[in-house]
């Protein structure tokens, strides 16, 4: 990539195709599906497939655009994307080089980033069930950890002394979401109003145990209080329900002052932020152009908040956020070989079967919707009506009912809007390997995930001696 154009900033060509899928991916003069400056059929016939494939570009493009939207309306905004997302470490580099944060689920992602050079003043460590150990890389790192159960207290105090440090720490909160009491997205944790998933949830302390918590924290030496925390997560992409979200943080800002004399100096108001495109994504294909861009959620969340603490007669606490899918979902695609094409015109069926699967697209079964084309015929008309599917022993429905060009053994589909929660949660059912990864930087592409071989999944298998010398085999 080009040298920055401005300090710190990788300078970005942009790409031109005659149709865009996002900055970095479209359909190129050819025909062809383009990542960047690589041609999708030739990718598939180099690195193979089934293959995720990443535009590095997107990833700064997305980070850069995330942070500019919130910090045209509000002074002091930090981006801290949320790395289950994608937790490669190649991402981790580029979003660290972008100045992002990150929020770190457990040990593992925590330990990834601060491999990956990111500070640990940038990271928030979450979790509802953190281990003293993953503590102790924390409070060792300056990692502010997110208290989410009543006896971390204690535990996160004791870790504190015995390395010499002041842990830094927030509290996780379960607002109330009273006027979300009637509003229904989508059922991502379970059934419900967005309140009443909410509050179903295990993560979060309410307002009495946060108060509680304030208080007793502000007792202990070792500990010094930073932020609270919320993720609304994506049940729902209507940029009103995250600023009534975000206006709730400030009136529990305002609570807390009265009731413990202690107003957050920061907010993190976490992740769930929706993207859309025409061709539709996200959750039951709810998200297309009408779906708020990252401008309109900062238009609307930014404000809210900063009249919430005019009401109150608060000082503007600095902003965090946790964008996951939001930074990562349009950085990557998928491909995968088409193989059996099987018609049975009495059901009104022809299934499409490709060499990727629900192991690695986990979540398209049930509430992705990846917008799935031809990559060597991108723009040709669709004539068919199929069910494109991978070969395990389920289902294994990745798109149902999809519009494409005829389709024959040996082409090449590419599913959309991959960058995020794919790799990353991709399983082995059915001793199946799990895809390479490339990146694509220009015209330069390069793995960053090593595929899977048949080897690696049986790695972690052991056959006691027994077994094996029944079985007549050496041990
Ligand atoms: C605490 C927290 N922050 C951020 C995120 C990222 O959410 P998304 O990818 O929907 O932006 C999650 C997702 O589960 C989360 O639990």
């Amino acid at each position: 990539m080009a040298a920055a154009s401005e300090p710190g900033r990788v300078a970005l060509a942009y790409p031109k195709f005659k149709r865009h899928f996002s900055d970095f991916i479209g359909v190129a003069d050819d025909g062809h599906l383009w990542v960047d400056g690589r041609d999708c059929v030739e990718l598939a016939e180099t690195f193979g497939t089934p293959l995720y494939v990443l535009s590095e570009g997107q990833f700064r493009h997305n980070a850069r655009r995330f942070l500019d939207a919130f910090g045209a309306h509000y002074p002091d905004v930090e981006v801290l994307y949320a790395n289950k997302a994608n937790n490669a470490l190649a991402v981790r580099h580029i979003m660290t080089q972008e100045g992002a944060g990150g929020d770190a689920f457990g040990v593992g992602e925590m330990y990834f980033a601060l491999l990956c050079g990111t500070p640990g003043s940038k990271l928030v460590l979450n979790g509802s069930n953190k281990s003293p150990a993953e503590i102790a890389i924390a409070v060792e790192n300056g990692v502010c950890i997110n208290l989410d159960s009543d006896d971390e207290v204690e535990m996160v105090a004791a870790v504190a002394l015995e390395c010499g440090r002041v842990a830094e720490v927030g509290i996780r909160t379960k607002l109330e979401l009273k006027p979300l009491e009637n509003r229904f997205g989508i059922p991502m944790h379970g059934e419900g109003s967005m309140a009443e998933q909410s509050h179903a949830c295990k993560w979060g302390m309410t307002y009495p145990q946060t108060v509680a918590m304030v208080k007793r924290i502000q007792g202990i030496e070792s500990l010094r209080l930073r932020e609270i925390s919320y993720h609304l997560s994506r049940m729902d992409n209507n940029a009103d329900d995250f600023a009534v979200m975000a206006r709730e943080m400030i009136d529990w800002c305002a609570r807390l002052h009265g009731d413990t004399g202690w107003a957050p100096p920061t907010i993190d108001i976490g992740g769930g932020w929706a993207y859309g495109r025409p061709e539709k994504t996200g959750p039951f294909g709810l998200d297309d152009e009408n779906t708020p861009s990252f401008e309109d959620f900062a238009a609307a969340v930014c404000p809210a908040i900063i009249e919430a603490c005019e009401a109150h007669g608060l000082p503007l606490p600095g902003l965090r956020i946790e964008p996951g899918r939001a930074i990562a979902g349009t950085c990557g695609i998928a491909l995968g070989r088409v193989g059996a094409i099987k018609t049975q015109p009495e059901y009104g069926k022809t299934w499409v079967h490709v060499d990727l699967s629900s192991n690695h697209l986990p979540r398209a079964m049930t509430t992705v919707y990846n917008h799935i084309v031809a990559a060597d015929r991108a723009s040709a008309p669709c004539t068919e009506t199929v069910d494109v599917v991978g070969g395990l022993c389920i289902p294994d429905i990745l798109g149902a009912g999809r519009e494409l060009p005829a389709i024959a053994r040996g082409d090449l589909l590419a599913s959309l809007d991959t960058g995020a929660y794919c790799e990353c949660v991709s399983l082995n059912f059915n001793a199946e390997c799990r895809p390479a990864t490339v990146m694509v930087t220009g015209s330069n592409a390069e793995v960053t995930t090593e595929r899977e071989r048949l080897t690696d999944v049986m790695a972690r298998f052991r056959v006691p001696a027994h077994l094996m010398e029944l079985s007549g085999a050496r041990a």
